[in-house]
């Protein structure tokens, strides 16, 4: 389905710092807007410039009217299974965030939209026929901004910069961006809210709570349905919701330090989406400056690929040289063409079937691959056994003989300590008698000393001998 990206204009009711301001815009009709600037130095000659878009939204209008009316059908071609995207753009403090998020009171496009998208999902879900012909669904959300050149996701606690990468097909996506699912509104607004809580918001002299990021929220819509032939049909298409930071001029918006930073960033972000838009306007499709700003490396789909897209620009009634560049900029981007297809598959109960085989057969294969992959790991640690049982083996066989060489020592030792002792022996005979012979003194004395006992062994025999002689005498033996 090739389409003109639809182009419509709000123009917000005055604010209270505008109150005393004449207002710019004089005349509008449903389609057509025309703005007038006094020329202050000749009050006669004024300049008016007229523009027509699809639609155009006067200060009168309300939330509501703006979603039933032009954002409704974002919704429903979404859930037709195209993918589609609404862009919020327009100067600073132009009513952007109130149009995409609003207020309690009021809420915007983004909290519409997630109402009415669960309002159709519970219908189609209570109204199917039977069991097998109803509509399954699976809703998801991400959401990220990106502040100061930098991707940072919404839907996660950490402050990580996200990187942008070329999918299949030009698509870009965000590596590691958070897609939560969610089963209700409830849900889904929960997730929004937590995240529009981390959004980087300030204020400067135009806009109290102003927007210092580009922030998108992606609602993913998954349908599988069982039609009444029995094949199955599945959709998987999103909704992209845009909210832009506003163009500002330093002068007006008096930022100084980080917010001029910001300021800066968020301007040539945009100037980049500017041309970018220029260049498809007039069929331009090489050179196209989509790297040179993440804001259109992520919107390039939704700006001339596959994508049912929607510009609503926002603009104060009383600001006219911003006015009349946020228009100028807006009939340029009514050229700008998309190519957005279908992205449905249906799939009838034989495909089925031979899907449902070749799933199988994969299962079967890497279940093959995976016993295989066992097997050989087996095979590998049967081999490390083996091995291990040879180096036992080995060991066994050394200790056996180490065990024999210590037994075989053990014994010479026994024989040579007990060699050792005799020598021992021996040698102290030796010493003993080297003693002896070196001592003379020693030796006569022991001389003298069996001298002695022989002296005493003869006066005993003596004695004996004189005993004797008497005996004999007495009993006249002699
Ligand atoms: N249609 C409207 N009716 C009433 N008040 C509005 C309307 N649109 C915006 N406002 C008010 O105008 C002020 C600026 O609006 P908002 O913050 O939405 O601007 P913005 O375009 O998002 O600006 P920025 O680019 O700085 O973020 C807010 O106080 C908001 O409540
Ligand atoms: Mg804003």
């Amino acid at each position: 389905m090739s389409s003109n990206i639809k182009v419509a204009i709000r123009i917000r009711d005055k604010i209270s710092r505008e109150t005393s301001r004449p207002s710019v815009i004089k005349r509008k009709t449903s389609n057509e807007i025309t703005l007038q600037k006094d020329n202050t130095a000749n009050v006669i000659t004024t300049v008016e410039h007229t523009f027509y878009f699809d639609q155009v939204f006067d200060e009168s209008s309300n939330q509501k009217q703006i979603y039933h009316e032009l954002a409704r059908e974002y919704i429903l071609k979404a859930l037709e299974g195209y993918h589609t995207c609404v862009i919020a753009y327009g100067q600073t403090g132009a009513g952007k965030t109130y149009t995409m998020m609003g207020t309690e009171q009021e809420p915007g496009i983004i909290p519409l939209v997630s109402h009415e998208l669960f309002k159709i999902i519970d219908m189609c879900q209570d109204e199917g026929p039977d069991e097998d012909a109803l509509v399954h669904f699976k809703v998801t959300v991400s959401y990220f901004q990106i502040y100061n050149e930098q991707i940072y996701d919404m839907l996660s606690g950490g402050c990580n910069v996200l990187r942008v990468r070329d999918g299949p097909r030009k698509v870009t996506y965000i590596e590691g961006l958070s897609d939560r699912i969610v089963n209700s509104c409830e849900e889904l607004l929960k997730c929004i809210e937590e995240g529009s809580a981390r959004r980087s918001v300030a204020g400067t002299a135009v806009n109290e709570n102003s927007s210092r990021s580009h922030a998108i929220c992606t609602i993913n819509i998954q349908q599988t349905e069982i039609d009444s032939f029995g094949d199955t049909v599945e959709r998987v298409s999103s909704i992209k919701l845009v909210d832009l930071a506003g163009s500002e001029r330093t002068k007006v918006s008096k930022t100084k330090d980080e917010r001029f930073k910001e300021g800066t960033n968020i301007n040539k972000s945009l100037m980049t989406l500017r041309r970018v838009v220029t260049m498809l306007s007039n069929n331009k499709v090489t050179g196209v400056p989509y790297r040179e700003s993440l804001l259109t490396r992520v919107l390039r789909d939704n700006l001339d690929g596959n994508s049912i897209t929607c510009i609503l620009a926002c603009i104060s009634p009383c600001d006219y040289e911003e006015s009349i560049s946020t228009l100028r900029y807006a009939s340029t981007a009514k050229h700008v063409r998309t190519e957005a297809h279908l992205n449905t598959t249906q799939i009838s109960k034989g495909e089925e079937q031979l899907f449902s085989l070749q799933n199988q057969l994969k299962e079967l294969q890497a279940t093959l691959t995976l016993q295989t992959a066992e097997l050989e790991d087996q095979r590998v640690l049967q081999q490390q056994l083996d091995k291990i049982n040879e180096t036992n083996k080995y060991l066994q066989h050394r200790l056996e003989t180490e065990n024999k060489i210590c037994a075989d020592f053990r014994n010479r030792w026994t024989q040579i300590s007990w060699e050792s002792h005799q020598l021992g022996s021996a040698l102290l005979d030796i010493v003993h008698a080297t003693e002896i012979a070196s001592q003379p003194f020693s030796f006569d004395s022991q001389i003298t000393s069996f001298q002695r006992d022989c002296a005493q062994f003869q006066s005993s025999l003596q004695k004996d001998k004189e005993t004797i002689q008497y005996l004999l005498e007495k009993y006249t033996l002699v």
